[in-house]
């Protein structure tokens, strides 16, 4: 039987280029503005995704995805960043659990009384239940192995990825959905990748390298991509290594 693919997510092609390299006999597949890198690492078939940045777009490319190469595994990478004082830039993140950060519902106030965002309530609109927080999870399986890979002396962290199409730079923001809700990180496309995977069963996990982090100071700086690609790489060989029992 045909093995089936380990698939990666990533939303921009300089965040992909150091995969793009290791991806023996690619071959590119196109579907509008979606690219599909098939090839094999190490003779395991992967499938590299440049799904373009936000959420909707990783939403569409995971789904195209699933359908089209019914992946054993989903890995989402890139750069994000960084919540709270102690998650610094070139630290990583693993995401246990992802949150969306842009499903919230505000106080009601009168015209004059201004906006209050400390006090913006994250829910997640579900019928039967519209003010409930509805995390999605990454695969334990991917997890742990995850946890195995070698990577050379970097500060991982593990736990929730927030995700949603913003960038926060208000420093009592992003300490108040830190501390209020426990996220690590902020992305734009992690909590589309783990919806959709979760939603067809798909095993998947999130790789994120901090790139900035706005309360420190730290600016945003593309290149540090480079990590997550290297431990995405790690990760790969790991599962040839280690499949699902
Ligand atoms: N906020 C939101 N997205 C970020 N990214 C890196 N840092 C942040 C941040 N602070 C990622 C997004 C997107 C690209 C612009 O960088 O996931 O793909």
């Amino acid at each position: 039987m045909k093995q089936r693919p380990i698939v990666v997510m990533t939303a921009m092609k300089a965040e992909m280029n150091f995969l793009l390299e290791k991806l023996e006999n690619a071959k590119c597949e196109k579907v509008n503005q979606y690219g599909f890198y098939k090839g094999t690492m190490g003779d395991y078939p992967v499938v590299l995704c440049h799904c373009n940045v936000m959420s909707l777009n990783a939403a569409v490319a995971t789904y195209i995805a699933i359908q089209k190469y019914q992946p054993i595994a989903i890995l989402s990478q890139g750069t994000a960043g960084g919540y709270g004082k102690d998650i610094q830039k070139s630290d990583m993140v693993l995401g246990q659990k992802c949150l969306s950060i842009t499903s919230y519902k505000t106080l009601y106030q009168k015209e004059g009384e201004g906006s209050q965002s400390l006090a913006w309530e994250l829910v997640n609109f579900s019928e039967g239940e519209p003010d409930k927080i509805v995390y999605q999870y990454a695969d334990e399986h991917l997890l742990a192995l995850a946890q195995e890979v070698d990577d050379g002396g970097t500060k991982i962290h593990l736990g929730i990825l927030g995700s949603g199409d913003c960038w926060n730079k208000e420093t009592d923001r992003i300490l108040w959905l830190h501390q209020e809700y426990g996220i690590l990180c902020e992305d734009m496309e992690s909590i589309a990748v783990y919806k959709v995977a979760n939603d067809f069963g798909v095993p998947v996990l999130g790789i994120r390298v901090i790139s900035n982090n706005e309360i420190l100071g730290e600016s945003y700086d593309r290149n540090i991509g480079l990590k997550s690609q290297k431990f995405t790489y790690e990760l790969i060989l790991k599962i040839k290594e280690k499949p699902w029992q």
